[in-house]
């Protein structure tokens, strides 16, 4: 089948890509490269020995994206383009709500027009907000904290009312946990632009000497060691969820929703010291006060992505660390030139 992958340059997105070249399906890329590089796509055909379209293309241009619709028969779409700080979010919703929700309008209205009502939506965890207990199941209420996650919630909302106003529609929302890590090579990782928000990322450059500490925000939560918990997911695993779910839905009309994590709950000290392990010495860290919007503990209930499709992580968080030093050590400007 041929796949577009919005925001297929980006971190999960370049990886997925891998997946399904490998997978033998052809892909066509549309990413603005707003937070990406294009040598991402030049490295996935590297290793995939075989070559992807790219479309440098916006998805709030309307008419470019149906240029590109119009060029390729497109069977399926992966849809991961999209902003995703949380910070930047509150600062610039406007911004956010454009982007993310009118970008998505767009790419809904030329897939329609082209007849393509196959799609993978790229949620996150973050819609289940903090009213919810552990572990997350996809049937909960939800209701995102801020102006990011709630692009999510809205963009699902659109989406499970397309599906039930037209039952031609085949629609997947992937509500992922925290990824990270990186392919085995080294070759494709995640590279974020200035200073990370995340904490794998946040501890690489650290251990690559681009940072002096990691803070850790709070040590006095109820948890096991006093820090959040949160549930790691490898993004090769991730990436395989993807194939999976377009497979599924390819033939099965509706909207589907499944959460994509390990189901287990890891603190900041069980990371920080997996990452130790890779790099093979300590690193300098401080306790600091709590992040705002922190929640002690998310992790998933991921049994309805096994029984659906067969589909569950296998990867540790040692290899999720070690696959992630692989790639910051070969590469310590991320795909810039040294
Ligand atoms: P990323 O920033 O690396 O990739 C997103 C890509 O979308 C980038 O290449 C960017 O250039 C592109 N893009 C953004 N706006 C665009 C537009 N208007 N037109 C065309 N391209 C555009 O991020 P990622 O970590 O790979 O995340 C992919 C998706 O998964 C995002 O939607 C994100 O919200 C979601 N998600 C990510 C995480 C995470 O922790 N990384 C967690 C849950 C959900
Ligand atoms: C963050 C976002 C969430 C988003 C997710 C994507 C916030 C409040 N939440 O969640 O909406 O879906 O990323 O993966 O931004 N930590 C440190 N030091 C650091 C960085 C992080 O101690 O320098 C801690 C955090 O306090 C947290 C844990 O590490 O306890 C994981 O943080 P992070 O990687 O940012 O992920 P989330 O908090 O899950």
């Amino acid at each position: 089948m041929k796949v577009l992958v919005t925001g297929g340059t980006g971190y999960i997105g370049s990886h997925t890509v891998l997946c399904l070249l490998q997978a033998g399906h052809d892909v066509v890329v549309v990413d603005n490269l707003v937070n990406s590089s294009r040598e991402s796509l030049n490295r996935v055909q590297e290793l995939a020995g075989r070559n992807v379209v790219f479309a440098h293309t916006d998805l709030l241009d309307e008419a470019a994206l149906t240029a590109v619709f119009d060029q390729h028969a497109v069977g399926a779409v992966i849809h991961f383009a999209g902003l995703k700080a949380v910070g930047e979010s509150v600062q610039q919703p406007l911004r956010y709500y454009h982007n993310n929700v009118t970008g998505t309008i767009n790419l809904l209205r030329v897939m329609d027009a082209h007849d393509v009502r196959t799609l993978v939506f790229s949620s996150s965890a973050t819609v289940y907000g903090g009213n919810n207990a552990v572990p997350y199941v996809e049937k909960m209420d939800i209701g995102a904290d801020n102006p990011y996650g709630r692009t999510k919630e809205q963009i699902e909302d659109i989406l499970s009312d397309i599906g039930a106003a037209d039952s031609r529609w085949h629609i997947a929302l992937l509500r992922y946990f925290n990824p990270v890590g990186a392919h085995e090579s080294g070759r494709i990782g995640e590279d974020p632009l200035g200073i990370p928000n995340n904490l794998v990322p946040f501890i690489a450059q650290v251990a690559v000497g681009r940072r002096e500490k990691l803070m850790i925000f709070g040590g006095d939560y109820d948890t096991p060691d006093g820090t959040c918990l949160r549930d790691y997911i490898h993004v090769m695993d991730l990436s395989e969820g993807h194939v999976a779910a377009v497979d599924y839905v390819a033939s099965r009309a509706g909207v589907f929703r499944w959460n994509l994590g390990s189901g287990i709950g890891s603190s900041v000290f069980d990371v920080l010291h997996a990452f130790e392990r890779a790099v093979g010495h300590t690193l300098p860290s401080e306790l600091a006060p709590r992040r705002d919007g922190d929640l002690p503990a998310f992790w998933a209930d991921p049994s309805a992505a096994l029984a659906d499709l067969s589909w569950s992580t296998s990867k540790s968080l040692d290899e999720m660390c070690q696959d992630h030093w692989r790639w910051q050590k070969n590469n310590p400007n991320g795909y810039a030139a040294p």
